[in-house]
């Protein structure tokens, strides 16, 4: 099996930690027995800066071509907020229907959590975030009354076909873990739209009679997710809940640094990207500061993605287990790398 990957490495700590993530998959594809090539393309904010383009029609259709793509983080501060974002991510997203957005939260032992007495052992659990509508299609409008009598509205768009698609990822993703399925919602307000979410779940629940349903509105989400994690194992939600409750998420689990994530086409006629949640850090950048398990992780999921369980299982080990002796690397006098994490978590992938 040869996979091709499209990498994207952009901005800041983005080609630092995507170098770790890179030779974590090479450790694993020698010890699996897969071949990997990869491509880079240089997209981002440099990129912009340089050439005035963001992205250009050819550099996508060849992009669209590869079986995945391997994305580090973009932004710089002399780009105004909302270009890259809306310009490239946001159109990467929507040119290949990602429509799932894949947060795994999970807490792996020897991360500092803010959480008091939350173990490792009570937080695994995933956030499947519906990727392309809701509030987030951006259509609206601002009448304008003056400054006082202005009013804006903003539109969310809901789609039995896009929701029933994620929905059904959900159940089948729950099938594969621990067989339970929370919708996550505020149905009793946004009612039109909950309802349709209520209805999809509804509908597609009696053909996977082995995983149990219930249903959370986002607010009492929020309580419940730092405090009471084990009941959770596959939520699924909207753009916008998805969005803010997987960053809840990325808290508890420790931050940043240890926070993956997945863009996923379901139609398999574009490839699925990965990424850490983490942005491009220019505070840390060049510095060798960055951590590199979220870039790690979220390779882990690309190989998951691929059929490429085994492998995958052993990134998130090698992954895990530098974590877990993170503490005692950064004690005094010892500053851990990103280089050296890099080069410790592929040894651990070869030696097993
Ligand atoms: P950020 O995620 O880049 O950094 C937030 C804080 O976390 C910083 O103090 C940073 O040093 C720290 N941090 C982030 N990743 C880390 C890691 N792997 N190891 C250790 N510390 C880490 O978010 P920020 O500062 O708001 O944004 C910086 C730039 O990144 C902006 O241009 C923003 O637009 C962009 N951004 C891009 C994203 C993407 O490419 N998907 C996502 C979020 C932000
Ligand atoms: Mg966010």
């Amino acid at each position: 099996r040869t996979y091709n990957l499209a990498v994207i490495h952009g901005d800041g700590i983005g080609p630092e930690v995507n170098h770790q993530a890179l030779k974590a998959l090479d450790a694993a594809s020698e010890r699996f027995g897969f071949r990997l090539e990869s491509t880079e393309y240089p997209l981002g904010a440099q990129n912009y800066l340089d050439t005035g383009k963001l992205i250009e029609v050819g550099t996508l259709e060849r992009i669209r071509r590869h079986d995945a793509i391997l994305f580090g983080a973009m932004g710089d501060p002399r780009v105004a907020p909302g270009i890259l974002e809306r310009g490239l991510i946001l159109r990467i997203r929507r040119e290949f229907r990602q429509q799932v957005n894949l947060r795994p939260v999970r807490l792996y032992p020897g991360v500092p959590t803010p959480i008091k007495d939350l173990s490792p052992d009570r937080c695994d659990f995933v956030v499947v975030r519906e990727n392309t509508e809701g509030l987030y299609v951006s259509e609206g409008s601002t009448v304008h009354g003056g400054t006082k009598n202005a009013v804006a509205l903003q539109e969310s768009v809901n789609t039995a076909r896009a929701i029933a698609d994620v929905v059904d990822y959900s159940f089948r993703l729950a099938q594969k873990r621990r067989k339970k399925l929370t919708l996550c919602h505020k149905k009793n307000v946004l009612v039109h739209a909950g309802e349709l979410w209520q209805t999809v779940v509804d509908e597609h629940s009696p053909q996977y009679p082995d995983v149990e349903v219930d249903y959370v509105h986002v607010d009492a989400m929020c309580q419940h997710m730092p405090m009471t994690p084990e009941r959770f194992d596959v939520i699924v939600t909207d753009n916008l809940f998805g969005d803010i409750i997987s960053d809840l998420g990325a808290t508890i689990q420790g931050g940043l640094g240890v926070a993956a994530s997945a863009n996923l086409n379901l139609d398999g006629q574009a490839p699925s990207m990965f990424e850490p949640v983490h942005g491009s850090a220019p505070d840390i950048a060049g510095r060798g500061w960055a951590n590199p398990a979220a870039a790690v992780l979220s390779a882990a999921l690309c190989l998951a993605a691929l059929g490429e369980g085994e492998a995958a299982l052993s990134l998130e080990r090698a992954a895990a287990s530098v974590l877990a002796g993170l503490p005692a690397l950064a004690g005094p006098g010892m500053c851990a790398h990103t280089d050296e994490l890099g080069d410790l978590i592929a040894q651990r992938i070869t030696q097993g």
